[in-house]
């Protein structure tokens, strides 16, 4: 099955983890699975661009035995310092002591931090290259995308480019390329990647994307170091990143919310009819019930977002904060949003919930909505009121 030709010498020996649910630690669920994708280059300097992560170094060690014994290697390309990628170098370099690590200076100073190894490094910076014979490699870094040693390695002859996380998706799949998968799948992954990862430094990947647009560099093909390869159509996920770099969303919201005993829940239903009835679609998402990185990756897709809690001591319900406290820190760009919830006797949720919108950067286009108790009649109207202006405020240009 493995390894897999990606062209003629050029080798993808990586891992497939089918199992693994959850990422970063607890950080990033992963209902798909993932890859850790590494690619051999044959050429009179056997090099290897990237590692897996560590639990997977014999997968790798066997992958890259079946083309070239590993003590051949001259070059190891680090295009990234984070484990899921490095993880496999003290074994790959046990085997090839005297390879060059080649890597940014902070990919440097991170693979030292990291493993203490004390390996020959050769450290680039974009428009740098190095010959490996008939072949060229070079370099573009990426700080910040999405760690600050992040770089691009391009392969010139071949016309490949392998930007390690960038253009990567969470999912593991039998075959290796884009037009052997299910597409609305990975896309869906690639998306999710996005929100939850890239989120923070889209102006980042939007200015990226321009410069490498500007070098001309023809790209034939896009090799992540995460899910599969982009060969019949790379400039598909390079145009879903420049659209996922702006701000805003489609024209739909989010109704984030959470419910004691049914009347937060009430109320959401509610607006999210008069949203609908503004001509916005609306996703309503319950905290404690749905994936915190699913609902980040709904966010990331709409305009709106509309977050609701009922007050419990004096604050809004644990879940509701959670997810809200990891969007201000994803700062998704450009959103319209608006708090709510009901209560008993105090009624701070709906403000807390405001001051966290504010926080995460989004434009409040109506003030807080709160119903004593259980909404009535009158109340139920309110509701779809508020829904509806919060919907005109999505559809807005
Ligand atoms: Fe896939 Fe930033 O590691």
């Amino acid at each position: 099955m493995y390894p897999v030709e990606l062209a003629k010498g050029i080798y993808w020996v990586g891992a497939v983890d089918w199992n693994i649910r959850s990422f970063h630690g607890p950080a990033l669920s992963t209902h798909r699975g993932t890859t850790y994708n590494a690619y051999l280059i044959l050429d009179e300097h056997p090099t290897l661009v990237d590692t897996v992560w560590g639990p997977f170094t014999e997968v790798l060690m066997r992958n890259v035995t079946k083309v070239i014994d590993p003590a051949k290697l001259e070059y190891v390309v680090a295009n990234h310092v984070e484990t899921d990628h490095s993880g496999a170098l003290p074994a790959i370099m046990a085997a090839a002591p005297s390879a060059k690590v080649v890597c940014s200076q902070r990919g440097r100073d991170g693979l030292r931090k990291h493993y203490f190894g004390d390996w020959h490094y050769q450290v680039v910076k974009t428009g740098d290259s190095i010959s490996i014979g008939r072949r060229t490699l070079s370099f573009v870094e990426a700080p910040m995308l999405h760690w600050p040693d992040s770089m691009f390695t391009y392969l010139v002859e071949d016309q490949i480019l392998m930007p390690n996380d960038a253009f990567g998706q969470h999912i593991a799949t039998g075959f290796r390329f884009d037009d052997q998968v299910r597409m609305d799948e990975v896309m869906e992954e690639a998306q999710k990647y996005y929100a939850n990862i890239l989120t923070p430094f889209s102006p980042l990947v939007a200015r990226k994307l321009e410069e490498v647009a500007k070098m001309g560099i023809p790209i034939k093909m896009i090799a992540p170091s995460h899910g599969i390869i982009w060969r019949q159509n790379p400039g598909h996920i390079v145009d879903a990143y420049a659209k996922w770099a702006r701000p805003g969303g489609d024209r739909s919201c989010v109704i984030l919310f959470d419910t004691m005993w049914g009347a937060t829940r009430r109320m959401a239903e509610e607006i999210g009819q008069g949203i609908v009835d503004a001509g916005a679609d609306v996703k309503i998402l319950r905290a404690s019930a749905t994936d915190t990185n699913d609902i980040i990756a709904e966010v990331h897709k709409a305009k709106g977002l509309v977050a609701g809690a009922p007050t419990v001591n004096r604050g809004m319900l644990v879940h509701v904060a959670k997810v809200l406290d990891e969007l201000v820190g994803l700062r998704p760009a450009g959103k319209v949003a608006a708090a709510f919830g009901s209560y008993g006797w105090s009624g701070e949720a709906p403000p807390e919930i405001e001051e966290k919108l504010r926080k995460i950067g989004a434009e409040i286009v109506a003030e807080p909505l709160k119903v004593k108790w259980v909404p009535d009649d009158t109340e139920i109207q309110s509701c779809r009121e508020w829904g509806r202006r919060i919907g005109e405020a999505v559809l807005r240009e």
